[in-house]
């Protein structure tokens, strides 16, 4: 049975790390409302020399080094991100080209928050297909650059970085490592509780992350709890089955509700949220990176990433590492 086995992961920062308390110099919050409400307590900023594409290909060259895996060796890159470098070209070619790869398939996808694990499902059909043998699946953003820094509704909840993890077409066996289901679903009706108002062809300008929270909160638990128990069906197994969650980091609350909805205790629970807020497409890829590299997740063990985002779109993965 060929699965994509994933081989290596790595995770980049931008350098200026952020906390509740400077940010309430310049923004009418504080470090109690932040933590309380969120769970939050940092986030890293990008500086002007650090871009979406920088932060993905330092983190990609830190997977690949996990890996054991030349450059040379890629065929396939698909790269999530809502804030691409530029409008096109791809920012999935400008990792290509920053790690010297001459020739592969290099595209992004948008799915915001859930861009990883739609890249990850592409990806991973992409292998199994047999027309692809090793990929780099990333997640990168720079929200910074889409945050209105006047709506402290919304400017508090985001960071910026990246995560990347290689994955590998292998003949692993039933029981072996490897991708065992994917789920995801999107539902556009809900596309304006959470959006940027511009874009290329429309306003002509990049425009303003807005969010209606609330409901973005109330939609996340009931979505989130669901695909979760949709993926663990299709693979056969129950929560009790599951060594870690690794979820999308978008706040402390939405993470403790859709792991008790579920009944898993919150100590398999991954949380980077406190460290890097909410880095979009790029929090699961960096979560998992974070767990593996501190060895709270092994090899062989059941892991489940999961993630929800504007659209809305949402989906869940279940993997043996
Ligand atoms: N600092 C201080 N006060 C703030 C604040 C901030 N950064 N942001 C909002 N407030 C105020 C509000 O103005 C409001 O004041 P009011 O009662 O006087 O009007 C009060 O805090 C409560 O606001 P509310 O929006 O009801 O808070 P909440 O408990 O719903 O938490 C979020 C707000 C955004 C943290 C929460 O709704 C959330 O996390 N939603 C999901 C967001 C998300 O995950 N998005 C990404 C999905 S990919």
């Amino acid at each position: 049975m060929i699965r994509s086995v994933i081989t290596g992961t790595g995770s980049a920062l931008p350098v200026r790390r952020v906390s509740n308390a400077e940010l309430a110099e310049t923004v009418d919050t504080s470090d109690d409302w932040i933590v309380e409400r969120t769970g939050i307590r940092f986030r890293h900023l990008a500086g002007p020399d650090e871009t979406t594409g920088t932060l993905a290909a330092d983190a990609a060259r830190r997977a690949l080094a996990a890996a054991g895996c030349a450059a040379g060796e890629i065929d396939l890159i698909v790269l999530a991100t809502a804030t691409p470098d530029q409008t096109f070209p791809a920012t999935a070619t400008k990792v290509q080209a920053l790690l010297g790869i001459d020739d592969c398939v290099a595209f992004d996808v948008a799915a915001v928050c859930s861009g990883f694990l739609y890249a990850l499902q592409v990806a991973d059909s992409m292998i199994r297909t047999g027309a692809h043998a090793r990929a780099l699946v990333i997640g990168a953003e720079t929200f910074s650059r889409i945050l209105d820094w006047q709506d402290r509704t919304t400017c508090v909840l985001f960071g910026d970085g990246a995560g990347a993890i290689v994955i590998e077409a292998r003949d692993s066996g039933e029981e072996g490592p490897g991708i065992i289901a994917i789920k995801l679903h999107a539902d556009g009706r809900h596309n304006q509780l959470l959006y940027v108002d511009g874009g290329p062809s429309t306003t002509g300008t990049v425009g303003l992350l807005r969010m209606k929270g609330g409901e973005v909160f109330r939609h996340a638990v009931t979505n989130l709890a669901a695909v979760l128990e949709e993926t663990l069906v299709i693979a056969g197994l129950t929560s009790a089955d599951i060594d870690w969650v690794v979820p999308h980091q978008a706040n402390k609350r939405i993470l403790d509700a859709t792991a008790r909805k579920l009944g898993l205790p919150a100590e398999k629970v991954i949380v980077t949220v406190d460290q890097h807020a909410n880095t979009s497409a790029a929090s699961v890829p960096l979560a998992l990176d974070v767990a593996i590299r501190d060895q709270r997740i092994m090899p062989g063990q059941l892991i489940v990433l999961e993630a929800m985002g504007g659209g809305f779109t949402w989906g869940a993965a279940v993997v043996r590492t």
